[in-house]
């Protein structure tokens, strides 16, 4: 486990063995007898082993030289336990006078507005206008009311025994809190320790330095649920990444992996919005499926009641069953990959936001995309306020229209650039070539703007996409991609003659009878229609200017991590 500092990590544990001397006494004159003694070196874990007579055979100066270090060393140890007996006997007294001490609530106070933190954001209004005791106050309590929070300790800072702050946390926002006189003096005071749960009742005071601008001076408290000392050794600044992913459940109380999360909330409550707004009808498929949907490599198997089934890839299939029904379409569920490749890019399990759109063109899909995220990083930029800037105030509009680029000439932007299929033999891509995430993101990090990349390979892309009319060897399809995270959206127009789909069937090898119901889609009034997905998880990523894929998630799944 990491300590805070990493001081204490680099330091052997106190029973680990001795690290081994450069050279000793006895083995450096038995390997070179001409050695002069004098040079001998004997450490001081070593000296304090030896025994009298081993000390006896050491040259004289090395035996002086080595005695007077053991005093020093023994000098400290004492001094040591003398200080630890101190600090033992001032906690017994602290602990003995603290059992002592009970708290009791000033029954002459004003009776508490209830309240959570995000209150504090509200617009002022003159005070009496809202709820009393008990009221979620729908209005911003002024400085001078009296109030009641309940939150988690985020940060601990004594001053002396009689002064406390805390900064506490409800889930809503940040509040510093000030503790005085006895109200530090109970036993749980004393043995109070960050993300304790409390319950805080006290006067809110306008103080230019608290975070927010605003104080809680205490007047009673309660402990509502202890955390012990050690909370301080699980987790440090310093910590390794295998040992925050091990306690994802404690990291996601920080300040930047809970404001990312809040956001993600935000996030997602623009999309639906911005669908709902357009129209769109939101459905819920089933995860749990037996056609595949993006390709047999990545699918998760399981028995389902004896039966061979999968996790769903896409809900697509499943959401174009839903124009004949409600129309334009969506959802927003996980999809499940077997990635091989855990980059900082791809999960096992992602929040997948698929739409599905009856009677559109090709081009007007694509207008559906850009209009998806250009709106959704507006709407996020007008909710976000102070959270959003808290964790990237770098997020700008976007401009429409997004470049349109196509596939073909991709590879010749990137044959003009030096972005090569394999950089050690300068190979150029060729058509028919995926362009794999690492010189795709080159590519779009190079352009520095959204690109529209579309009409790929058939070869290259699912069994159901469109052939384009004009072009038999691509299909209506389209990834959007983003500068620093790269593809976000993947969409095409679909299939929907049910010739075409039989034939597709037949050159991918799949057996059409599980699929039976997506070709009635083609049988019974079937229309040109497409979709899109987009990965919630990487959009996160690009709205909030985060590294790595894992730090959008609440619990990441990829190769190697079921757990937390
Ligand atoms: O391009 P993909 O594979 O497209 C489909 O699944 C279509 N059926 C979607 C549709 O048309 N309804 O995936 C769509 C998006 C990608 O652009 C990416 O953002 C995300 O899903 N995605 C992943 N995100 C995280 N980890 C993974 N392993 C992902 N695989 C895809």
């Amino acid at each position: 486990m990491a300590t805070p500092g990493g001081a204490a990590e680099a330091a052997p544990a106190p029973d680990a063995p001795a690290p081994p001397a450069t050279s000793t006494a006895a083995d450096t004159s038995a390997a070179d007898p001409g050695a002069s003694v004098e040079a001998l070196t004997v450490t001081l874990e070593q000296f304090l082993a030896m025994d009298a007579t081993a000390r006896a055979a050491l040259p004289k100066a090395r035996l002086k030289k080595m005695l007077k270090t053991e005093q020093g060393h023994l000098k400290k140890v004492a001094k040591a336990a003398e200080m630890a007996a101190r600090a033992e006997e001032e906690s017994r007294v602290r602990a003995e006078r603290a059992a002592g001490v009970v708290l009791e609530v000033d029954a002459s106070l004003p009776a508490p507005r209830t309240i959570k933190i995000r209150d504090l954001d509200a617009p002022a209004v003159a005070d009496g206008d809202a709820g009393a005791d008990g009221d979620a106050a729908a209005a911003h309590p002024l400085p001078g009311t009296r109030v009641k929070v309940s939150g988690w300790v985020h940060r601990i800072r004594w001053e002396g025994a009689k002064l406390l702050f805390l900064e506490l946390r409800d889930g809503t926002g940040f509040l510093q809190a000030v503790l005085t006189g006895t109200q530090c003096q109970t036993t749980d005071a004393i043995n109070l320790h960050r993300e304790s749960s409390v319950t805080l009742w006290g006067t809110l005071s306008a103080d230019a330095r608290a975070k927010g601008g605003v104080e809680l001076r205490s007047d009673y408290w309660e402990l509502v649920g202890r955390s012990p000392a050690e909370i301080e050794e699980v987790l440090s600044h310093d910590s390794n990444p295998d040992i925050l992913l091990r306690n994802r459940h404690l990291v996601v109380r920080g300040t930047r992996a809970s404001s990312i999360l809040r956001m993600r909330s935000i996030i997602t409550q623009c999309f639906r919005e911005h669908l709902f707004d357009r129209g769109y009808i939101e459905l819920t498929p089933p995860t749990l499926v037996n056609t595949m949907c993006e390709g047999g490599s990545t699918l998760f198997h399981l028995d389902y009641f004896g039966e061979p089934a999968y996790l769903t890839q896409s809900s697509q299939m499943y959401l174009e069953t839903g124009i004949p029904a409600v129309g334009d379409c969506f959802c927003l569920l996980p999809s499940y990959r077997a990635e091989k490749s855990s980059t900082r890019r791809h999960l096992a399990e992602f929040h997948h936001l698929e739409a599905e759109c009856p009677f559109i063109t090709f081009e007007e899909l694509l207008d559906r995309v850009e209009d998806l995220v250009v709106d959704v990083v507006e709407r996020v930029m007008k909710r976000g306020g102070s959270l959003l800037a808290s964790v990237n105030p770098n997020l700008a509009a976007m401009k429409r229209p997004f470049k349109r680029m196509t596939y073909r000439d991709a590879l010749v932007y990137c044959r003009d650039n030096l972005i090569y299929k394999d950089e050690e033999t300068q190979t150029h891509f060729d058509f028919g070539d995926d362009i794999p995430e690492g010189p795709e993101r080159k590519m779009t990090d190079k352009i520095g703007e959204p690109i529209l990349l579309h009409r790929f390979p058939a070869a290259l892309k699912s069994f159901y996409m469109q052939k384009c009319d004009d072009d038999r060897e691509v299909t209506e399809s389209v990834d959007l991609l983003v500068p620093g995270v790269g593809e976000v959206v993947g969409g095409s127009m679909r299939m929907w003659k049910e010739e075409e789909l039989a034939a597709a069937y037949k050159r991918e090898g799949m057996d059409p009878k599980p699929y039976y119901w997506y070709t009635d889609q083609r049988k019974y009034g079937t229309c040109p229609h497409g979709g899109y997905g987009l990965g919630l998880e990487r959009f996160v990523c690009f709205v909030l200017g985060i590294h790595h894929i894992r730090d959008a998630c609440l619990f990441p799944r990829y190769r190697g991590r079921i757990e937390p």
